[in-house]
């Protein structure tokens, strides 16, 4: 699972002291890997000679540390997260699929438990109309289902199908993007954590998003749409609007006070 270069391995041991899993030991001044491990890649990641890879992973992915690029400044950050908005207002303008591909790259790369790397991303661009049409029929089925558990939400869905029907601009699902992300996982934190670094990443690219529970809702309680979505198993966690912003906001918006336990 893990291969070390016993040529450019120089013995330093310091992939041995970060491996979580204790799995990489120092024999005769040459690195030791025993399996199994959860390939986390801290092992490929800290050795100063490239002597370590994982052939199951795609090595020309790894990227070289360089101090230039590697600067995300404090201040900067936090303006960017205080600046994101959630987005219900969309430009006409399709997200070019290589801005996509970055951004879901942001998503590829987050944390996973036991870094199982198992979450689904569906991107809908090109077929958004017939998935939203196809949802939009389902509702009316989803309605009744809904009626006696989630009475608020089925009376919601209710009101929304019918506006949409008289006015069919009034989308209060799918507002006017052009795309949507959805992440579909088993462990719903690992999804959440792609989805924050996802829309971090859509608006450093001059994107917005607007994380839909309403469509997540929707969509986990049709089989039918999860069929379409190709995750039948597995649970949608998340399902994220995605598009040029139509608005722009002046200044951040208050929030209560932090509710901060300092012990
Ligand atoms: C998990 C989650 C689900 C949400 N679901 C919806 C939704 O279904 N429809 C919607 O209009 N807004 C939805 N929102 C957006 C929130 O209403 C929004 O975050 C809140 O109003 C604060 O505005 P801001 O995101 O611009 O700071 C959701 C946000 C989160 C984090």
């Amino acid at each position: 699972m893990i291969e070390i270069d016993e040529k450019k391995c120089v013995g330093c041991g310091l992939c041995a002291k970060d491996c979580p899993a204790a799995k990489i030991s120092v024999h005769d001044g040459k690195a030791v890997y025993t399996p199994e491990c959860i390939q986390c890649g801290h092992c490929v990641a800290i050795c100063p000679k490239g002597a370590v890879s994982i052939p199951e992973y795609d090595m020309a992915d790894v990227e070289e540390y360089d101090a230039k690029t590697f600067t995300v400044a404090s201040e900067n950050f936090l303006h960017a997260v205080k600046f994101r908005r959630s987005i219900r207002n969309f430009r006409d303008k399709k997200v070019e699929k290589d801005c996509m591909e970055q951004i879901l790259q942001a998503g590829r790369y987050t944390a996973t438990a036991k870094n199982r790397q198992a979450c689904r991303f569906i991107v809908i661009q090109e077929e958004l109309d017939r998935f939203k049409d196809l949802l939009w029929d389902q509702v009316p089925e989803i309605v009744e289902k809904m009626k006696a558990e989630m009475p608020h939400y089925a009376a919601l869905f209710k009101f929304m199908h019918r506006r949409r029907s008289r006015h069919p601009e009034e989308d209060g699902l799918f507002f006017n993007t052009p795309a949507c992300i959805m992440i579909a996982a088993d462990n719903a934190l690992d999804g959440g954590l792609a989805a924050a670094n996802i829309e971090n990443m859509a608006v450093a690219k001059g994107l917005g998003v607007l994380y839909s529970g309403y469509l997540t809702r929707i969509i986990n309680a049709c089989p039918e749409l999860k069929e379409w979505l190709g995750i039948p198993d597995t649970p949608l966690v998340c399902c994220m609007l995605i598009g040029y912003p139509a608005v722009s906001y002046k200044r951040t918006a208050p929030r209560k006070k932090a509710d901060i336990v300092w012990r």
